[in-house]
């Protein structure tokens, strides 16, 4: 059933279209998002979020903390599940307790969605899968509709996620009545443009296979950005190391002249997320710096950067989350290629499972 494509993370990857227009369906009004799943009570007496996940799951938290306190105007914390579970953390019940998971099943998330229930907290769970543990025991649930996710490597879940997070902080601010309306429309917009964002077209593809012979071997990989691109670089980083075995890190680009810069040299590549809209110059002069110490760069904007190695353009986009989307994309397909260049499978990476319900 792989229809042609030469892995199911290939499919799902090129599916992302579809399933996050799935995802968008009777959930948009042209003024107001509808969650009809979620009882109105929901948000009474929050004035904090919590989110809690593993793995991927854990990126699409920390990415969507910057839409949260940014479009919701909410307090916003991040937890990894497995640390959180023995922090012995202190439970408000004005927080909302969100889970994220693709699969509903993994142990530790389970684990810290009853422990928050046991606190008297309210929760929800944003899932793939209906029915799952965590649809069970969660207050409420927002489906995520990607459809089932063959490769271990997660794409289009994530994509999901993402979208029903975003328009989660936007039912947060409309809720709370802390949006104005012409906001809430205009951001209503760039939702509906999210599905033709991640349509994978052929030049794109291509490019991304040739340029990655150039990214076999050396001693490591940095993926760089700001802001909410900062967790899609942790994204990047993750979907290359499980599916590559090549080492791997995400960064924040601000953070590189405070120690990882000791590493640049021609054999450290740099994949660099720089977005026009958010943050360029900043990101552009630690780039730079990266590049005045050899370090090789692969840029991915929309935006043309004469100092990079390799260039990755993105369409020219007027708001970053569009932008994000993107870049989503071409991480994919450039972990996917590398992978398949170095003989892997990449839909059952080595001593991974795609649901892991042990701790
Ligand atoms: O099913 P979940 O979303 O709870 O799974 C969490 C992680 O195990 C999962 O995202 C894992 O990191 C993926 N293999 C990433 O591609």
């Amino acid at each position: 059933q792989k229809e042609g494509f030469r892995f199911f993370m290939e499919k799902e990857i090129y599916e992302q279209s579809e399933v996050l227009s799935d995802t968008l369906i009777g959930r948009l009004a042209e003024d107001a998002i509808l969650f009809d799943e979620l009882n109105p009570s929901l948000l009474e007496g929050i004035n904090e979020i919590k989110l809690c996940a593993c793995g991927t799951s854990y990126h699409a938290a920390l990415a969507s903390s910057y839409l949260f306190e940014r479009l919701g105007k909410i307090r916003t914390s991040v937890e990894i599940a497995s640390e959180l579970r023995y922090k012995e953390p202190l439970l408000c019940t004005d927080t909302l307790f969100v889970v994220i998971s693709q699969s509903g099943e993994t142990a530790d998330t389970l684990e810290t969605l009853k422990m928050a229930k046991a606190a008297g907290l309210k929760t929800l769970v944003v899932c793939n899968v209906d029915n799952s543990s965590m649809v069970r025991e969660a207050d409420a649930a927002i489906l995520t509709r990607a459809g089932i996710e063959k490769g271990v490597a997660s794409t289009k879940a994530f994509a999901t996620q993402m979208a029903v997070l975003w328009m989660f902080s936007l039912y947060v601010a409309q809720t709370k009545d802390t949006i104005d309306a012409e906001t809430l429309r205009k951001q209503i917009g760039l939702l509906r443009e999210v599905p033709a964002v991640v349509r994978v077209h052929d030049d794109l593809h291509e490019r991304i296979r040739r340029l990655s012979k150039r990214y076999l071997h050396g001693h490591g990989f940095f993926f760089i950005g700001r802001d909410i691109f900062f967790p899609l670089a942790l994204e990047g980083a993750l979907k290359l190391k499980e599916i590559s075995y090549l080492h791997a890190e995400g960064y924040p680009s601000g953070e590189m002249k405070h120690g990882p810069i000791a590493l640049a040299d021609p054999e450290l590549f740099t994949i660099a997320l720089m977005p026009k809209n958010l943050l360029y110059d900043k990101t552009k002069s630690n780039v730079e710096e990266l590049s005045a110490r050899d370090a090789t760069i692969c840029a991915i904007s929309d935006v043309p950067f004469e100092k990079a190695d390799d260039f990755i353009p993105i369409a020219a986009h007027d708001h970053y989350m569009l932008e994000f989307f993107e870049t989503m994309v071409v991480l994919q397909l450039l972990s996917m290629e590398i992978a398949i260049r170095l003989g892997n499978d990449v839909d059952m990476p080595r001593n991974l499972a795609k649901s892991v319900t042990v701790e």
